[in-house]
């Protein structure tokens, strides 16, 4: 599973993991507000960030140079950002907890 927590503090626990979808698409496909998708997971809109729960940033790897780029653009930038259409899932990532930032 993973649990998506809302701006407002909602709690979305998503079953499965769907190895080779990423994390942007299993949020927009359970609804998740917050994870708005602008340049449709192309990397150039950062509408995706999402901070990660930092026990999980290993296991996810680091963000490459572009996706860094367009995170320092972000407000809410945190040591534990990612922009979600960047993370292919993995069965490894089941029990990932993510927050979403409010924008
Ligand atoms: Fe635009 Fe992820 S959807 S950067």
């Amino acid at each position: 599973h993973l649990t998506f927590v809302d701006a407002a503090g909602g709690h979305h626990v998503i079953s499965g993991v769907s190895p080779g979808r990423t994390l942007m698409e299993a949020g927009r496909e359970n609804g998740i507000s917050g994870i708005l998708v602008d340049c449709g997971g192309a990397c150039a809109c950062a509408t995706c960030h999402v901070h990660v729960e930092p026990e999980w940033l290993a296991e996810l790897g680091g963000p490459n140079d572009l996706e860094s780029s367009m995170l320092d653009l972000e407000e809410a930038l945190q040591d534990n950002s990612r922009l979600s259409c960047q993370v292919p899932l993995t069965e490894a990532m089941d029990g990932l907890i993510v927050w979403v930032p409010r924008r």
